[in-house]
């Protein structure tokens, strides 16, 4: 489950550079989706909105045509988790909705995800995606040389289990990325810690919980992709792309780097800090 070290892909600086290019596409988009997002916008709006970006960066899709997919982003509201596909119908108030986003340049892949809610913001849902998206900054801080590969499943799972009743995923994890989307190794988002294998510089990770505000069980609806709770409950997820380099984690697809967030919580990451 946790991959072997021989089949985990090393990238040289040089490459993981590649990599950051493509993450700050990721990381652009991303941060027009956000303020794209609201009330009448479909997500179809999004997703032209998302190809237009990828157009003017020169990059590809990640997710194009992944097994069929059909779009460039995954557009989840609700009770779907992940791998929702966009359609034509508007967002409406209280809407609570998680895109994920990959990039392709010069063949290396960036790949992240984010929850926004729409219009107001209902306490509860806040909550939720404030947990997970904590949970993901907790994970990202544990991508460190010498480290095991889940002190980073455990610093995930513990933030969410230190806030309350709350609904992990177990069917879907993270996983090694570069020169494919999805590589190994598999990055459950629970576990005990000091297992899996020993990180070291050069690889590079998704890190992505996907958490509930009910149960864990979900299901894939009939178009085959989209992934919903069986309890209806509503979901969020948050993703991002790290480097695990010599002078700490870098998070390739966040525009600082992961520098604010590493620094107000006194992780020491000179790479993260160039940016
Ligand atoms: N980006 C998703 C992940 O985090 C996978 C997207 S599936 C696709 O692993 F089909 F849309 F590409
Ligand atoms: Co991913």
């Amino acid at each position: 489950m946790f991959g072997r070290k021989d089949k985990i892909e090393i990238k040289t600086p040089a490459q993981i550079d590649l990599m950051r290019k493509a993450g700050i596409v990721v990381g652009t988009v991303l941060e027009r989706m956000k303020v794209e997002a609201g009330i009448g916008v479909s997500t179809n709006d999004l997703d032209r909105i998302a190809r237009e970006e990828l157009t003017r960066f020169g990059a590809d899709s990640s997710f194009l045509g992944y097994y069929g997919y059909p779009s460039v982003i995954c557009a989840s509201t609700n009770d779907e988790v992940v791998h929702g596909i966009p359609n034509d119908r508007k967002l409406v108030d209280g809407d609570l909705l998680s895109i994920d986003f990959g990039a392709i340049v010069d063949g290396w892949h960036g790949d992240a995800a984010i929850t926004i809610e729409i219009g107001t913001p209902i306490a509860a849902q806040t909550q939720l995606s404030n947990v997970t998206r904590e949970s993901m900054w907790a994970g990202l801080a544990q991508a460190v040389v010498g480290n095991r590969l889940t002190d980073i499943s455990h610093a995930v799972e513990k933030t969410i289990r230190m806030a309350g009743e709350y609904g992990i995923l177990e069917e879907y994890v993270g996983h090694g990325i570069g020169t494919k989307m999805h590589m190994d190794p598999a990055v459950p988002n629970f576990g005990s810690p000091g297992r899996g294998v020993e990180l070291q510089a050069g690889m590079a990770l998704a890190i992505e919980p996907m958490v509930t505000l009910g149960e864990r069980h979900v299901h894939t609806l009939a178009d085959n992709w989209t992934v919903v709770t069986d309890d209806g409950s509503r979901a969020s997820h948050w993703e991002n792309t790290v480097a695990i380099t010599e002078e700490g984690p870098w998070v390739l697809t966040a525009l600082d780097g992961g520098a604010e967030y590493f620094a107000t919580h006194g992780i020491p990451s000179p790479a993260a800090a160039k940016g």
